[in-house]
């Protein structure tokens, strides 16, 4: 049996859990569900043009977790990620592709790309998720990306953004932490400036022996208002752009992570929604 002393020593010569761990493991984990992003965008596509939506792009894909999940979902589904960063690509090729079938891998192509350029079959449904669009800070920005969104998609299709807001939202020098299992996922808005809505937020992550992954994810934005990307998404030529809110649990009086199409909405001090952009509705 091996001595207090020597287990202490052991405890202190091993790596901090921080040094060891895969900051995209832990994002997949805690931030994204793309099996819930994949049901949600068929189920928009459907609810427009009463046929399932067959070819998904994937802007910003970073993993590409929500093409794979795409593919899984039928022999007929085919899925484009985009991203300019292999760094995410390489990852999500040994992690979330490597898993699949042979035939759902060959429906699922990757390029390493600026979104604004990228050169891709046209698609049903072109989403980009997690607020990723606002790195684009002008409006003249933001529309020159939603133009090759909307030229992206084939003559009926759907562009699928998220965006989230509220009072709480500006609040900087503020965290949050959320359990997980084995780790801790803290949300940090550390900056944000009214003057140009400009906001800096970081994502951390805790361990339970003590050590911290500072900065694993750092993202700096113009923090748009529903209106603004509505009205972009109208000049670029989107027919119809509609606003999905989040319902409430009757139960808990919280979201219940269900999304549907709304007008007005109740002044939520914190809430995410989607914009859906309907070309040839
Ligand atoms: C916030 S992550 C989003 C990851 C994933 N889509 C998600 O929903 O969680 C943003 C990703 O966008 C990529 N990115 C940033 N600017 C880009 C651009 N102009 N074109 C393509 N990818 C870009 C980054 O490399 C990064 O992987």
């Amino acid at each position: 049996m091996a001595k207090k002393g020597k287990n202490k020593e052991a405890r202190l010569k091993a790596p901090k859990m921080s040094k060891t761990a895969d900051r995209y493991a832990l994002y997949l984990q805690s931030v994204q569900a793309p099996d819930v992003d994949a049901a949600f965008f068929s189920k928009v596509y459907k609810k427009e043009f009463g046929q399932p939506a067959k070819t998904l792009r994937e802007d910003f894909c970073g993993t590409f977790a929500v093409c794979c999940e795409w593919a899984k979902r039928g022999d007929d589904m085919v899925a484009y990620g985009v991203d300019l960063d292999p760094e995410p690509l390489a990852w999500g090729a040994t992690h979330n592709l490597l898993p699949l079938s042979e035939a759902q891998k060959a429906r699922v192509h990757t390029l390493e790309a600026d979104v604004r350029a990228a050169n891709t079959p046209k698609v049903d449904v072109l989403a980009a998720q997690n607020f990723s669009y606002c790195i684009f800070k002008t409006r003249q920005e933001l529309a020159r990306y939603f133009k090759v969104a909307h030229d992206s998609l084939a003559d009926k299709g759907v562009f699928v953004l998220d965006l989230f807001g509220g009072y709480e939202s500006i609040e900087d020098n503020k965290e949050e932490t959320t359990e997980h299992d084995g780790f801790d996922y803290i949300w940090e808005q550390h900056k944000y400036d009214p003057i140009n809505a400009y906001g800096t937020y970081k994502i951390h992550f805790r361990f339970p022996d003590g050590s911290q992954m500072k900065n694993a994810f750092v993202y700096d934005w113009r923090l748009w208002t529903i209106p603004e990307v509505r009205e972009v998404l109208h000049e670029v030529g989107f027919g119809q752009v509609d606003v999905y809110w989040e319902g409430t649990d009757p139960k808990t009086q919280e979201g219940s992570g269900r999304y549907y199409k709304a007008l007005q909405a109740d002044c939520d001090p914190a809430w995410t929604c989607y914009i859906v952009g309907v070309k040839g509705a």
